[in-house]
């Protein structure tokens, strides 16, 4: 496996976008260390640093990636080629940097998260969202959230699932809002945790 200098030294990257992946790391860590005793931080570190690796990759060399490491891509993929990042840095991340599989698997579902995550994929894609520079108003209101739920609910799990859920629901607000299609991993997702809190409150 790779450490933290070989993939920020090769990454190409504005520098708004390395602060947000260096607070995506902070984030990570912080969530990992407060939720899942069981992950290794240098490796969820290494992840986080990856998410946004190919983000400012032209579409061609994302088809390309994907062409290369055998990705079929659906319409939706092409017509939401932003999200196409998640997919062609979990690729890197795996063929280039030699990151352990559940690493790559969080590169790869950072965007649009899914049903029963892994504690890892959790991580990265709860992070992206509440790290401490997004300033975008949905993100500061999730990271207020999450904050608020944590001093609140006894169980911290309550917490998080409760914080997933409105992160879901902030997407597909926002999507809606802007008359943009929904990703339906997004939806399964956000379907699936809805049920996991009521699984959780009724013990
Ligand atoms: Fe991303
Ligand atoms: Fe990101």
């Amino acid at each position: 496996m790779t450490d933290a200098n070989a993939i920020l030294s090769t990454m190409r990257v504005s520098e708004r976008r390395l602060r947000h992946t260096l607070g995506v790391a902070e984030a990570a860590k912080m969530l990992a260390a407060t939720h899942f005793a069981d992950l290794d931080l240098k490796t969820v570190e290494l992840a986080a640093l990856m998410h946004d690796y190919t983000k400012e990759y032209p579409i061609e060399r994302h088809l390309e990636l994907c062409a290369l490491f055998g990705e079929n891509l659906t319409e939706d993929d092409i017509e939401n080629h932003k999200l196409l990042h998640a997919k062609t840095g979990s690729f890197l991340a795996r063929d280039s940097f030699h990151l352990p599989e559940d690493a790559c698997l969080a590169v790869y579902y950072h965007t649009t998260g899914r049903p029963n995550m892994t504690p890892f994929e959790i991580v990265i894609y709860l992070a992206d969202y509440i790290e401490e520079f997004r300033e975008d108003e949905g993100c500061i209101r999730l990271r207020e959230y999450y904050q608020k739920r944590m001093a609140k609910e006894k169980n911290k799990n309550v917490a998080l699932v409760k914080t997933l859920i409105r992160s879901f629901d902030t997407t597909i607000k926002h999507l809606m809002s802007k008359g943009k299609t929904i990703n339906e991993t997004t939806i399964a997702a956000r379907n699936f945790y809805v049920k996991e809190l009521a699984r959780l409150l009724a013990k």
